[in-house]
């Protein structure tokens, strides 16, 4: 398995020390909790799995204990996973090394602080995890930035200003008592405002049920040739 070197991670507007010792401590809890929906978790792995290639170089942000990265090893050239939290990450290396994948590299980063030159990615995932940064408006630029021409970003998201507004009000009560992370509350509709305020073309969406996380898959414009091999 290719394990590249843990980075330092810089300094941001959150308590970053204080957010990674939450996913820190909470990750064997994590791993071991059933997925609540597996034909629904299937179902998004297929969807996913048809912007994939032999050749796909895929960046997975914030990618827990690995299982998605894994699960979509077989079709893809390369998945770098990162995710700031070395338990989860911990975890993942072991799972990847059971299952004999040697094309995840797992790596320790901040999202927010990413070194990815310009158009260097295929397919960028992020499951779960939109709703927990800070600036969600400059993740997604920065995904748009790292993708190339054509190339599509793929999330699952809480969108819990839909159904739990009130959130909003406990979240930071919840968060300083270190109950829970950082989160952010908005609506599907800010979320796809945001992806088109970056530049995407929403391709893909769906929500399962009510309250339900959001699947989208958004594409960067690109040359008609560019999008040709993309869907080819
Ligand atoms: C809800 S879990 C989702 C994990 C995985 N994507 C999944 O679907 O099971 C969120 C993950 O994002 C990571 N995370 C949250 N904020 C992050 C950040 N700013 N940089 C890197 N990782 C982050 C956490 O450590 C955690 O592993």
């Amino acid at each position: 398995m290719n394990v590249t070197t843990d980075v330092q991670l810089p300094a941001a507007g959150v308590d970053l020390d204080r957010e990674t010792r939450f996913w820190d401590r909470i990750a064997i809890r994590y791993e071991r909790k059933p997925v609540p929906d597996e034909a629904v978790y299937q179902k998004k792995l297929d969807l996913t799995r048809q912007y994939f290639r032999p050749d796909t170089e895929v960046l997975e942000i914030g990618c827990g204990t690995g299982s998605t990265a894994i699960a979509h090893a077989p079709y893809v050239k390369h998945i770098r996973a990162v995710d700031f939290s070395s338990k989860m990450l911990e975890i993942a290396r072991h799972k990847a090394a059971a299952d004999g994948v040697t094309n995840v590299s797992f790596e320790r980063a901040n999202i927010d602080a990413l070194q990815v030159a310009d158009g260097a990615l295929d397919v960028v995932l992020a499951l779960s995890v939109l709703h927990l940064l800070d600036d969600r408006d400059r993740a997604i630029a920065d995904i748009h930035r790292m993708l190339k021409p054509g190339g599509v970003f793929v999330s699952s998201t809480a969108c819990l200003g839909n159904t739990m507004r009130w959130f909003k009000v406990v979240a930071p009560i919840g968060k300083r008592l270190g109950i829970i992370p950082l989160v952010k509350v908005f609506t599907v509709a800010e979320l796809c405002d945001s992806l088109r305020a970056a530049g995407f073309e929403l391709t893909h969406e769906w929500q399962p049920g009510k309250g339900k996380a959001v699947f989208i898959v958004a594409r960067k414009a690109g040359s008609d040739a560019a999008l040709a091999e993309v869907s080819a």
